[in-house]
């Protein structure tokens, strides 16, 4: 079952979150979860689905937000894969999938036309998963900075 996010799954989306962005403070993580399901946070993420197995734990998320643009994509503002994860003893029985094409149906009900996503480059897994599901690769960068 793919559904939207509900205060009861803070916890455990909180955990997804944590081992997606195990380099992330894991309570600036949980806080964030936290003040989405309670309506008090920054207004980044617009929508957040939850995957639950048959046993209603969940197992999955994606969030994702409006950006106003996204390197590649042709439309503005468009929506934006911002955290795509499905716990490992669940992966490669389309569970994935599911998530991405909540995310779709929810952009298309608001007349989006693409569905923008990234990953680390060295991300195997997902790039492969994303051309499996039908992203095609449009960009690749080299983030810079310089310290002033
Ligand atoms: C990426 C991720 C969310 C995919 O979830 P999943 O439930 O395993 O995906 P699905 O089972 O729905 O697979 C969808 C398609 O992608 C392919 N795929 C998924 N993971 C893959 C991998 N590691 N290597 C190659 N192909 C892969 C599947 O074969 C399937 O294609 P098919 O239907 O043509 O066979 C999951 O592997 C994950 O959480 N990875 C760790 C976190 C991560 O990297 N997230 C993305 C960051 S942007």
């Amino acid at each position: 079952v793919i559904r939207p996010v509900e205060k009861r799954d803070a916890d455990a989306w909180a955990a997804m979150r944590g081992r997606l962005w195990s380099y992330e403070d894991a309570a600036a993580l949980a806080a964030e979860a936290r003040a989405f399901v309670d309506g008090t946070s920054d207004g980044f993420i617009d929508v957040v689905f939850v995957a639950e197995d048959v046993a209603a734990r969940p197992i999955g998320f994606l969030e994702l937000s409006v950006r106003a643009f996204s390197d590649g994509c042709d439309s503005m503002p468009v929506p934006h894969v911002e955290g795509w994860f499905v716990e490992e003893s669940a992966r490669g029985r389309g569970v994935g999938r599911s998530l991405v094409a909540a995310a779709e149906a929810w952009s298309r009900e608001r007349g989006y036309t693409e569905l923008a996503s990234d990953t680390e480059i060295e991300n195997e897994g997902s790039r492969l998963a994303h051309a499996s599901i039908g992203f095609e690769e449009v960009d690749r960068l080299i983030k810079f900075r310089k310290r002033l």
